[in-house]
């Protein structure tokens, strides 16, 4: 997004179209304002899934992100901000492994031009999340509630809220509740990792160097392992970040994935690409919802529904989810 995009959101859609004071989202709060709104961002997300159907997993991931620091607030979205720090995408949290912000610029530039300085990123990018899930192969459509207001502070030192692909259960449970989720929700919510994939810094500390006295995570199904050792090899002192960073693996090995929650039994047979996958393995309670997925797909995809419509309520600027 550039300044402009920036400074446009700032002074107009932040002070102008949606009302400051008024507090909760609403469905079709755009009805009147801008009709064709959620239809526009429906087709663009799904001409753009035609040709890669792989950005389903990065619009997904950017509501995440957009979420979970400061609220829905499109604030991963912004390139640069007044105080001149570093924003949410630079942050090693990242950057460099998001996918689909060049998607929400397209959605967003089509609906200015029909309804100018109406329709917050924020809300795209939550419409956009929803459409991508549903084309992903989600079983069940959500409505998405919207009048998000776009914020004009992104931190990346704020992006410390997410959690780390090495978290283990305590601290997903944590950093999920801060955000008003309980640890059924946070496994529930985990199973996005249905579709997409990872980089093999995300994960191949599992595979060489996973402690001091073990190179291998002993979590990881033996065969699995020798798999991931061919797609990440040994990082050696002339492999360059650049060269680690290219090389990506999804988190399910199939020809074609689909957002069906078919995680949970990968995790059942120790295929759980990071660790952070993996753990809840561990823990008797997480396990437990782990079984029950993977037992009921159909119950996950109207859980994981909730659970994103719920994820969008957490709004900017607030400290607490309104509802
Ligand atoms: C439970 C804690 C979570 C951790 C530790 C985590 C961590 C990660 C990491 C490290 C990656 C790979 C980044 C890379 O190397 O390219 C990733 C990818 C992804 N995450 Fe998560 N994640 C979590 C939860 C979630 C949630 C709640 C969602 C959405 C509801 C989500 C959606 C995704 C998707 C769709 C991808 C694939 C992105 C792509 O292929 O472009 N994750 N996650
Ligand atoms: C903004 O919201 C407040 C409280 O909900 C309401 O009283 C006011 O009329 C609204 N203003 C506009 C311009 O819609
Ligand atoms: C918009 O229209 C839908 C469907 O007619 C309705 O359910 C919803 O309440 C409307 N929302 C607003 C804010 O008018
Ligand atoms: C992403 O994080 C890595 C460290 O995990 C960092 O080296 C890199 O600069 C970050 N990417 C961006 C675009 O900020
Ligand atoms: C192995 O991991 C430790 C800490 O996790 C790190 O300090 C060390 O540099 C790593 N060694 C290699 C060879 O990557």
């Amino acid at each position: 997004m550039t300044p402009a995009t920036l400074l446009f959101l700032f002074i107009f859609v932040s002070t102008n179209a949606l009302n400051i004071s008024s507090s909760d989202l609403q469905l079709g709060f755009y009805n009147s304002t801008c009709p064709q709104a959620e239809q526009i961002v429906h087709d663009v997300v799904r001409n753009r899934h035609i040709l890669d159907p792989a950005i389903a997993a990065g619009l997904i991931r950017l509501h995440f992100h957009d979420c979970f620091v400061r609220g829905c607030d499109a604030s991963i979205l912004l390139d640069e901000t007044p105080s001149g720090e570093p924003v949410e995408k630079e942050s090693p949290a990242n950057g460099s492994t998001l996918r689909g912000i060049e998607v929400i610029d397209i959605i967003k530039t089509i609906i200015e031009s029909f309804c100018p300085a109406t329709v917050s990123c924020a809300d795209i990018l939550a419409f956009a999340a929803r459409d991508a899930a549903v084309l992903a192969g989600l079983q069940h459509y959500y409505p998405v509630p919207s009048g998000r207001r776009d914020g004009t502070i992104s931190r990346a030192i704020e992006t410390l809220d997410l959690p780390g692909p090495f978290a283990t259960v305590e601290q997903l449970t944590e950093k999920f509740a801060k955000k008003g989720f309980s640890q059924s929700e946070m496994v529930i919510l985990s199973g996005a990792h249905s579709i997409g994939g990872a980089h093999c810094p995300s994960f191949d500390r599992r595979l060489y160097n996973y402690t001091a006295a073990l190179r291998q995570d002993p979590s990881i199904e033996t065969v699995h392992a020798e798999y991931l050792k061919t797609r990440c090899p040994v990082p050696t002192s002339t492999t360059t970040a650049e060269a680690s960073e290219a090389q990506k693996v999804d988190f399910i090995p199939a020809a074609e994935t689909s957002l069906d929650g078919s995680y949970y039994a990968e995790l059942q047979m120790g295929r759980g690409l990071l660790a952070s996958d993996q753990v809840l393995m561990t823990d008797r309670r997480t396990r437990t919802v782990v079984e029950r997925m993977a037992d009921d797909r159909g119950r996950w995809a109207r859980k994981f529904a909730k659970a994103m419509a719920k994820m969008g309520w957490w709004r900017c600027s607030q400290g607490t989810r309104e509802r």
